[in-house]
């Protein structure tokens, strides 16, 4: 996008999640650790926002309640105008399923499943008849270009195929964003810019993406770049 675009689109954006003051203790016999803070952020339809801080800060617990793959001690979690803190069990699984994609460091992937079935897994979940899930697969292979490599084992691609059929999976259910929790992480520099620019095409399609690195150079290609340090943002730099 260029940046009269981009300030078009911030200026007319829709709200496509927010967390106001969301604090996260965890407690044990010892002690307790404050991993979130009055932690407050906005992220608007089709932007896609890095996340950088000191091991430690708060991301993966950050991207595991964003994720609502975990609860949160107090504030407020607003997914798609949803207030997550009215939700119950399997109405949070439904969420997560048809809104949010994930992409791990270590890919996921399962090793016994080719990677046509492991972009299906989510599907199935999902009251989605075979032949849509046909259609999805085979169009998510298509994105990340790896069509030709729909009947391999995760153990016969590189680590940077591996990370794009992972990508494939999560663009599949066409979720309303993506997390991603380091996902060039394992990859070698080249590979790492690949997915990179996968991960940015698919934002360029639309699709909101939040990604949690180390990379600063990959930070700094992303329009907003939120800097945690303990349990709270300190930091943000919008890239026009
Ligand atoms: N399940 C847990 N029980 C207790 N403390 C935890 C748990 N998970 C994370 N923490 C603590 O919360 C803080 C934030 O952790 P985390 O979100 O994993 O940081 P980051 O991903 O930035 O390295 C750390 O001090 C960590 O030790
Ligand atoms: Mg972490």
């Amino acid at each position: 996008m260029n940046q009269a675009q981009i300030k078009q689109q911030a200026e007319t954006a829709k709200t496509m999640f927010a967390m106001e003051n969301i604090s996260k203790v965890y407690r044990t016999e010892l002690i307790e650790t404050h991993a979130l803070r009055d932690f407050t952020l906005q992220v608007n339809e089709g932007e896609f926002v890095a996340i950088t801080g000191p091991s430690g800060s708060g991301k993966t617990t950050f991207l595991n309640i964003a994720g609502l793959l975990e609860t949160y001690s107090s504030g407020h979690y607003f997914l798609d105008g949803v207030n997550t803190r009215d939700l119950n069990d399997k109405q949070l699984s439904h969420l997560r399923n048809t809104k949010i994609g994930f992409v791990f460091q270590g890919f996921n992937l399962i090793p016994d499943l080719n990677a046509y079935d492991n972009i299906e897994v989510p599907l199935r979940y999902r009251n989605m008849n075979r032949s849509e899930r046909k259609d999805r697969v085979q169009q998510a292979l298509a994105r990340v270009g790896l069509e030709s490599r729909a009947k391999h084992f995760p153990a016969q691609l590189s680590g940077g195929q591996q990370q794009r059929i992972a990508v494939a999976r999560a663009i599949a259910g066409s979720p309303a964003f993506i997390l991603a929790d380091e996902p060039t992480g394992n990859l070698d520099s080249l590979m790492a810019r690949q997915v990179m620019e996968l991960l940015e095409n698919i934002n360029d399609q639309g699709t909101t993406i939040i990604m949690v690195t180390h990379d600063q150079d990959l930070a700094r290609r992303t329009q907003r770049h939120v800097q945690i340090i303990d349990g709270q943002v300190t930091e943000m730099f919008k890239h026009f």
